[in-house]
């Protein structure tokens, strides 16, 4: 073990302690759903992305099993060298029809979805243009082009800012390829892009859009489908990706486009090149988490009901949701130590849910992200308005009183 570097992780971690943004994973040890067992306690699970409580679906886990018995459990090779399986391609055309395009390119993560296609549609002619509360995700792919992309430079634009948008298109016009990126619904605040109004901007000032759709996916939209599916954008946005580990329940990210995009992609996506190909179990899974979405409308309407209470309940008690307008729902607290406190009380009153704190979000801007999901009850939900009431009395958090 090299000192040098044993001392400066040690460094590193003291600092992150210091500063109340150190972490310590709890560890789940039943199946995600609404109530789940964690640390050994029983607890209301506010934390996941499970959105439509699809991870545990009977039809979704049989599927899995059935492809098991079929396929075995890896694929064996990166995709093109022989890692695609006639399940995964099953998997792509089921996407590209559920997403109204003529074809999706399926990686093992929504993140390598992000990094895979981003760099390959760029050059250092072109520019990215950039919604200032885009995912982790999107900023790692675009720091992984070539193309001009700073906040310092004015590539970055105030959070869903049309105007400012558009002053950054004029500013623009002499590069190559511009892209618009946004997230479809922001991870940690829950709203909604203005996506009609960027794909006019878009159209206007000859750029080109790119949506991640992450949060979006089985939450807005027909069936789920997204926010092109929202807003009826069919046919304007280029690029759009999408995730399969959230709502979806299982594991994988897309990209829904053209067929020269997907063609490209499968030539030049470094993640899809040079990663091996999901288990044929995680295809097979997919595309029965796609039959359930497509032919069982109640987790959909399970899922916003339960949105719609959970943040009516949270307001009524004076609880900040910040502008939420989808599951997502955060409470907000301010102060990175205080959002622990918070999460700590919240934890000893049999709720999980996390505090958001930097670098994930702006420091100062600490919140409580909580989601609720068709797999909660009305009494799970019940049960953590009780909790957070308990928390705030706990707490003196001052932003929550
Ligand atoms: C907006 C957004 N994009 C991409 C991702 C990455 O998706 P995945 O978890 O499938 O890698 C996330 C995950 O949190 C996200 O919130």
């Amino acid at each position: 073990m090299n000192d040098g570097l044993q001392s400066w992780l040690g460094a590193q971690i003291d600092g992150l302690k210091r500063d109340n943004l150190y972490k310590v994973p709890k560890i789940l040890e039943s199946a995600a759903g609404g109530r789940v067992r964690m640390n050994g306690k029983e607890v209301v699970n506010l934390a996941s992305n499970n959105y439509l409580g699809l991870a545990n679906h009977p039809k979704v886990r049989q599927a899995a099993i059935d492809a098991i018995e079929k396929w075995g459990v890896g694929a064996g090779a990166v995709r093109w060298i022989g890692g695609t399986m006639s399940v995964h391609q099953e998997l792509e055309e089921r996407l590209a029809k559920f997403k109204h395009v003529e074809a999706v390119l399926v990686f093992t993560s929504g993140f390598t979805a992000n990094s895979g296609c981003i760099p390959a549609v760029l050059t250092d002619k072109d520019v990215v243009i950039s919604d200032e509360l885009n995912h982790a995700s999107i900023i790692d792919g675009v720091r992984l082009s070539p193309a001009r992309y700073k906040k310092s430079e004015g590539y970055v634009y105030s959070h869903k800012d049309m105007t400012h948008l558009e002053s950054i298109l004029k500013n623009t016009q002499s590069f190559e390829k511009r892209m618009i990126i946004t997230d479809g619904v922001f991870s940690m605040d829950g709203d909604i892009a203005p996506l009609p109004d960027i794909v006019k901007l878009a159209e206007q000032y000859n750029a080109f859009v790119m949506v991640d759709d992450a949060h979006a996916s089985g939450v807005l939209g027909k069936n789920g489908a997204g926010s092109t599916s929202h807003f009826n954008l069919y046919g304007r946005v280029d690029i759009q990706l999408g995730t399969l580990s959230k709502a979806l329940g299982v594991v994988g990210g897309y990209i829904a486009g053209s067929a020269l995009l997907k063609d490209w992609l499968i030539n030049r996506g470094r993640p899809y090149l040079f990663s091996t190909a999901h288990p044929p179990m995680v295809a097979a899974a997919l595309i029965a988490a796609l039959d359930v979405m497509e032919t069982d409308p109640e987790p959909m309407r399970r899922l916003w009901d339960n949105t719609k209470r959970w943040k009516a309940m949270l307001q009524a008690e004076g609880f900040d949701t910040m502008g939420s307008e989808t599951p997502i729902t955060p409470v907000y607290i301010g102060d990175e130590g205080e959002a622990q406190a918070f999460e700590r009380a919240l934890w000893d009153a049999g709720v999980y849910a996390i505090c958001i704190v930097y670098p994930t979000v702006a420091k100062g801007k600490s919140r409580i992200r909580t989601m609720p999901s068709a797999a909660h009850t009305d009494e799970d939900l019940d049960f953590a308005l009780k909790a957070f009431i308990k928390a705030r009395e706990q707490t003196h958090v001052a932003s929550v009183h």
